[in-house]
């Protein structure tokens, strides 16, 4: 058991950076001459990574991936213990800082504990089942136009159009406006903040990735800014109108700050997650026709009764559909690992862990191990299945986190990833080359390094 609970985060100042020496009692990697090489050698191919890490050392060890020094625990107890988060051990602000603090700071997911609790709740008027009704007709419409406008008997590069599509989505459920010319520079200003977080460079230089990501973070805030006074007092269904209208506990509106740092992180939350996701699926159901005909005949069943926009009621009867977006999900988790810092000293797997530790668990990893997946290379959807669900770690699956800090989107993205199948897949048939297999980048999010070559033949 670890050290009782308390609330007070101190600052990322007063806690000690803890070093080589600091953890030179755990397994792990030595300190490397040129510590870049070593980032540049875990982006190249970072599941091969962590595995040749976990075979060496064990599932808890030190790395310095980033430059810095940091301990990976690995497996559905490590999950537990850092995203449950019980014993409120783990600061998410201090631990996301360092990755994206510079382009989204003060994001949901950069809160803790009372501060994190009190805005969570009030953000959360706007994914309540009568938005989300809202957002779900929204999602049909843009969708049927989107996919409209897709080729069709000809290969297009799915990645790029679906992060389009996404994008054009967000403007009527996230902002509230018909799409103008503004779009290309914020999709630009979307694409460098994202980037950045993975910048080699960690001080916004110009020319250089954190540069551009700072850059765009500026552009996104005054945007925001200059929208926020028309939002306030309006009526509007949209995220946005509705964090300016939203009170929290003490009847208070947020700030215009408050604002726009949750709609920026909101935004990057659901946008590259969403486009990685899609993606995903799929190629999978592409390479994989007997499922892809599978959901098309559970879609089929549903519209010859709805229609051809999906209904709010008719979502939970998508069944199989959904268990090939949790397949997806466990393969390329869009968030492949998640960082905390240990606010205390702490013991996990034998080994006592210093407080100011930065930590990271890795649902890419968990999501393959073979004591919790059967042949977890295998793209098998019903392993989702009811029957097949029962008894499996509750942290073994969990491309959405856990704890205090799970997703607050994941109904948003489920009702979005099966509004745009129901659309596409009543439709056409998605199919890849011959013998075509892609080559993901993993992180930040993972995507096709081709961009992923899709034929859509009409049925
Ligand atoms: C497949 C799509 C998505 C995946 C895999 C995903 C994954 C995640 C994960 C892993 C976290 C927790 C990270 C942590 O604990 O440090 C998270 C948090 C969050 N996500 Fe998502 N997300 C997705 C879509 C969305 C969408 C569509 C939205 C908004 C509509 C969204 C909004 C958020 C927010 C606001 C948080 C912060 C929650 C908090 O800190 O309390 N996400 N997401």
């Amino acid at each position: 058991m670890n050290a009782p609970v308390r609330t007070f985060v101190p600052a990322a100042k007063d806690l000690h950076e803890p070093g080589y020496r600091d953890l030179a009692h755990l397994p792990g990697l030595k300190p490397h001459p040129l510590p870049l090489i070593r980032t540049v050698e875990f982006l190249k191919d970072p599941l091969a990574g962590v595995t040749a890490n976990v075979a060496k050392f064990g599932r808890v060890y030190r790395v310095n991936n980033f430059g810095g020094w940091n301990v990976g625990l690995i497996g559905p107890e490590a999950n537990e213990l850092v995203l449950f988060d019980r014993d409120k051990l783990f600061s998410s602000e201090l631990g996301w800082t360092p990755v994206i603090g510079r382009v989204f700071p003060r994001g949901l997911m950069l809160l803790d504990f009372d501060h994190h609790r009190a805005d969570r709740r009030t953000l959360s008027v706007a994914f309540k089942p009568e938005p989300m009704r809202h957002y779900l007709g929204q999602l049909n419409e843009g969708i049927a136009r989107g996919i409209a406008a897709f080729p069709t008997d000809a290969e297009f590069r799915f990645y790029p159009a679906i992060k389009a599509l996404t994008l054009d989505l967000a403007a009527t459920s996230f902002l509230g406006i018909d799409w103008g010319p503004e779009a290309d520079a914020i999709n630009q200003a979307f694409v460098a903040m994202v980037a950045a977080s993975i910048g080699i460079v960690r001080f916004p230089l110009p020319g250089t990735a954190m540069g551009r990501g700072v850059k765009g973070h500026r552009f996104m805030s005054r945007f925001f800014a200059r929208e926020i006074p028309k939002r306030r007092g309006a009526a509007g269904d949209d995220f946005f109108t509705q964090f300016c209208n939203a009170r929290n506990e003490a009847g208070e509106l947020l700030t215009d700050q408050e604002i726009i740092d949750h709609m920026n992180f909101l935004m990057m939350a659901a946008h590259d997650t969403l486009t990685s996701s899609l993606t995903s699926t799929l190629y999978f159901l592409a390479i994989h026709p007997e499922w892809q005909e599978r959901v098309r005949t559970e879609i089929m069943a549903v519209r010859a009764e709805a229609g051809p926009a999906l209904p709010f009621e008719r979502l939970g009867d998508l069944e199989q559909t959904e268990w090939c977006f949790k397949e997806a999900l466990r393969l390329l988790p869009p968030v492949p690992s998640i960082p905390r810092r240990a606010l205390r000293n702490f013991e996990f797997g034998g080994f006592r862990i210093p407080a100011g530790t930065h930590v990271g668990v890795n649902p890419m990893y968990t999501h393959r191990m073979a004591e919790y997946w059967e042949e977890p290379e295998v793209f098998d959807p019903s392993r989702f299945s009811h029957n097949r669900s029962q008894g499996r770690h509750k942290y073994a699956w969990v491309p959405f986190g856990g704890g205090a800090h799970m997703c607050l989107g994941l109904h948003f993205a489920y009702m979005q990833m099966k509004s745009f199948f129901y659309t596409l897949l009543s439709q056409y048939r998605a199919t890849v080359p011959d013998g075509y297999r892609c080559d993901f980048q993993m992180f930040p999010i993972p995507k096709p390094k081709d961009g992923l070559p899709i034929r859509l033949e009409r049925l």
